[in-house]
C-alpha cells in the first residue's frame, strides 16, 4: 500500500499570504539543504517529507546545490515525490535557486542568464517536473547587470518553467533596485528569503520593512541558528548533529560557554511558556505577523513536529519579549 497522507493535513497549519501575492505558503516551511544528499539515509528523509505534508506543510525549499553531493537532494526529492507525493503535485509549492557555485568553468555559477536558464533545466530534470512554484536568485551578483539577472527570471516564468520568482541574500539596497526592475518587467518578486533568527537580526534593519511596504513576502532561513537555538548542545555536541558532522556550517568552535550560556537561559524562559526552545525561536519570528514564513530545517521526524507545535502559542506578552530582548544583549 502507498502513502496516504492524512486527511486532517490541513486542520492545524496556519497559511499565510505572501506579499499581496494570491499565494499562501504555510507559517513553517521545511528546507532540504542538510539530510537529503548521498550520505544519509533515504528513509529517514522520505519519513521526514511525509510527516511535514501530513501536518499541513506544503512548501519543500531546494537549490540546485544541496546535496552532498550538489544536485543530489533534487534527485532524492524527486525519488520522493514520485514514490509517494506526484498525486499532490498541485497541493505543493515546491522552489528550488541558482547563484551558488554548481559547475565548473565561467558559467557555472553567480547570476548570468547562460548560468540561470542552464540551471533551471537542470535542477527540473533531477526533480521530475516541468516547472517549480519558485524559482530564486540565491544570491546578488556583483558584476552581472542586474537588469541580466531579473530580465532572466521573468524569461523563466514566461516560459513556464517557474511560477513565481524570488530573491535571496539580497541587501535592502540590491532589494530595492531589484524589485523595482522586476515590477517594471510584469514578474514582480513574489518573496525574499533571508537568514533570521534570534541570533541574526540583520533584517529588522530595513529589510522587513522594504518588503512590508512594497508587498513581498519573506521567509526566514536557518530560523534555528541551524540547531543552536534548541535543546541541542545543551549538553555537549551530539555525534549526530550538524556541529559534528559538518563543522564548514556549524562550528564546534562558535558553540561556547557563553553562548551556550543564553541557550540556556532562553530555554528556561521557554519552558514556563510550556515551549521547547525551538517551538519559542520560531514563534518569536512569526510574531505580530512580521514574516510570511519560517523556512526550517531537520535530521528527524520528530524535530518537524516539535516545529510544527510552536503554532499553538504565537503570543507573547511584553514581558516574555523583554525578557527575551534582556537575554539577548
Ligand atoms: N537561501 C539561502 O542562502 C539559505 C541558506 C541556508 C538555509 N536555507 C534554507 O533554510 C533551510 C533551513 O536551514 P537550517 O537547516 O540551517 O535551519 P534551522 O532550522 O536553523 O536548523 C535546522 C537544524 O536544527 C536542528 N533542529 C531542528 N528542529 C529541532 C528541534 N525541534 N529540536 C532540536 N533541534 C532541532 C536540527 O539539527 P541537527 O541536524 O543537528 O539535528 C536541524 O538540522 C534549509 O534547508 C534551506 O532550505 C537557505
Amino acid at each position: 500500500m502507498g502513502y496516504l497522507p492524512s486527511k486532517q493535513r490541513y486542520a492545524n497549519m496556519k497559511y499565510n499570504r505572501c506579499g499581496r501575492s494570491g499565494l499562501k505558503l504555510p507559517a513553517v516551511a521545511f528546507g532540504l539543504w542538510h539530510n537529503f544528499g548521498d550520505t544519509t539515509h533515504f528513509e529517514n528523509s522520505r519519513a521526514m517529507i511525509r510527516r511535514a505534508f501530513d501536518l499541513g506543510i506544503t512548501h519543500f525549499d531546494l537549490a540546485n546545490n544541496y546535496g552532498p553531493p550538489p544536485g543530489a537532494a533534487e534527485e532524492n526529492f524527486g525519488r520522493i515525490l514520485k514514490q509517494d507525493l506526484h498525486r499532490y503535485r498541485d497541493e505543493l509549492i515546491i522552489s528550488t535557486k541558482a547563484g551558488y557555485l554548481m559547475w565548473p568553468g565561467p558559467y557555472g555559477d553567480w547570476g548570468s542568464k547562460k548560468y540561470l536558464v542552464a540551471s533551471l533545466d537542470q535542477s527540473l530534470k533531477r526533480l521530475g517536473l516541468d516547472y517549480v512554484d519558485i524559482f530564486y536568485h540565491h544570491r546578488p551578483d556583483p558584476e552581472t547587470p542586474l537588469e541580466e539577472t531579473m530580465s532572466t527570471l521573468d524569461l523563466l516564468v514566461r516560459q513556464g518553467k517557474a511560477l513565481y520568482v524570488g530573491l535571496s541574500n539580497y541587501d535592502v539596497e540590491s532589494t530595492k533596485k531589484a524589485l523595482a526592475i522586476l515590477k517594471e518587467l510584469g514578474t514582480p518578486c513574489l518573496i525574499h528569503q533571508m537568514s533570521y533568527s534570534m541570533f541574526n537580526r540583520w533584517a529588522e534593519d530595513g529589510l522587513l520593512s522594504l518588503l512590508k511596504e512594497e508587498g513581498v513576502g519573506s521567509i526566514a532561513y536557518s530560523p534555528l541558528a541551524k540547531g543552536l537555538l534548541t535543546n541541542r548542545y545543551l549538553n555537549g555536541i551530539p555525534a549526530d548533529s550538524r556541529a559534528a558532522s559538518s563543522s564548514r556550517f556549524l562550528n564546534p568552535q562558535d558553540i561556547t560557554e557563553e553562548k551556550i550560556a543564553t541557550v540556556r537561559r532562553l530555554n528556561e524562559l521557554a519552558s514556563t511558556r510550556d515551549q521547547s526552545l525551538a517551538q519559542m525561536a520560531i514563534a518569536w519570528l512569526l510574531r505580530e505577523e512580521q514574516l510570511t514564513s519560517v523556512l526550517i530545517g531537520a535530521s528527524k521526524v520528530s524535530q518537524i513536529e516539535d516545529c510544527v507545535g510552536a503554532l499553538e502559542n504565537l503570543d507573547f506578552t511584553p514581558a516574555e519579549l523583554q525578557q527575551i530582548e534582556a537575554i539577548l544583549q
